[in-house]
């Protein structure tokens, strides 16, 4: 059978490798939960832009909309903050699996991984446009997976911007190009060049190459997940804090604004694995696409289920991403 939704009120304290850490990331408790039904398909699609390549009007609109998340009243789900612990809590332990007692509710390492954070990212994009009252806002990519976007965006930098956050990598800030394969030491290199090339290289092994359902979106901890998604994590956050805050760890990571353009541009990787064709395909399974449970979240009012079946398709859903060229199609290892 599919995992459940969780117990709302069964929620405890983070669990980080043994470490309890003394902050509540449960939802609130809501006695009704609905099922959530897509809303029809909008004439205009949202157009993720990619980040790097933004205008300041852009720029401009997207703190607005999060600097009004932030201000909202403490006890509304939709604040920032809350939106934030919504990853905590459904990947620190907060939750046991319901029907056990020792099994944790968690949303990384299987094939959970791609569906929870594309309803995440979909429902934060949405509360967004919707303060700022533009139906047709949506989120920038990280497009990491491109020489230029190989760097922190240029528009989570600005000291004075409310997307900007002070617990990243001082190592890392832009024009340093990231290392997809980065496993804590920076390299030496200091040719770019190779780098790209490398990463690049790193993107078709990790996409391309990777044929079946279960390599790509879990269950063997192969793909995407792994590398880049986990890498840029900890390459983004900073080093100097205990658990590597905030992007450096699951609780803490949805503190920063590059949570979501990482995850936008993530899930897009789905998107183009699926449109390689041949045996890529989503699974069949229904205990995968009838699962509502993790992807119960905060939405924009009531507390909603929304079940994997329904986020294959982000046309489907509302949105789709910038057209962008993608260097590494032709670029096996
Ligand atoms: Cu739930 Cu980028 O992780």
């Amino acid at each position: 059978a599919p995992i459940q939704a969780p117990d709302l009120s069964k929620c405890g304290p983070p669990n980080i490798d043994s470490v309890i850490i003394p902050i509540n990331c449960c939802p609130p408790i809501s006695s009704t939960i609905v099922d959530y039904k897509l809303p029809p398909v909008p004439n205009k699609l949202r157009v993720r832009p990619a980040a790097h390549l933004v205008t300041d009007d852009y720029v401009a609109k997207y703190n607005k909309a999060v600097s009004l998340m932030k201000a909202l009243p403490e006890d509304d789900p939709r604040r920032f903050m809350k939106q934030a612990n919504v990853h905590c809590a459904y990947c620190d332990g907060t939750f046991d699996q319901v029907g056990y007692t020792d099994l944790e509710l968690q949303v990384h390492f299987s094939w959970l991984f791609f569906p929870f954070h594309r309803w995440y990212v979909y429902f934060y994009e949405r509360i967004l446009g919707k303060l700022i009252d533009d139906p047709t806002f949506a989120l920038p990519f990280w497009n990491f997976d491109t020489p230029l976007g190989m760097q922190i965006p240029a528009m989570f930098t600005d000291k004075n911007s409310t997307i900007y956050n002070k617990l990243r990598n001082p190592n890392h800030q832009p024009p340093t190009v990231m290392d997809l394969n980065w496993s804590g030491t920076d390299s030496t290199t200091t040719n770019n060049d190779e780098l790209i090339a490398a990463n690049l290289k790193t993107m078709y092994g990790q996409v391309v190459a990777v044929k079946k359902a279960n390599l790509f979106l879990g269950e063997a901890y192969r793909s995407v997940e792994g590398v880049p998604h986990n890498v840029i994590h900890k390459w983004s956050g900073d080093p100097n804090q205990p658990n590597g805050e905030d992007m450096g760890n699951f609780y803490s990571s949805g503190r920063d604004s590059l949570f979501y353009s990482l995850h936008a541009n993530v899930e897009k990787l789905w998107t183009i694995w699926i449109g390689l064709g041949g045996t890529r395909k989503n699974p069949t399974d229904t205990n995968w696409l009838d699962v509502g449970s993790v992807c119960l979240l905060r939405r924009e009012q009531a507390t909603g289920k929304s079940k994997v079946g329904d986020c294959l398709d982000e046309k489907k859903m509302g949105y789709t991403f910038q057209e962008v060229a993608i260097p590494w199609l032709e670029t096996p290892p």
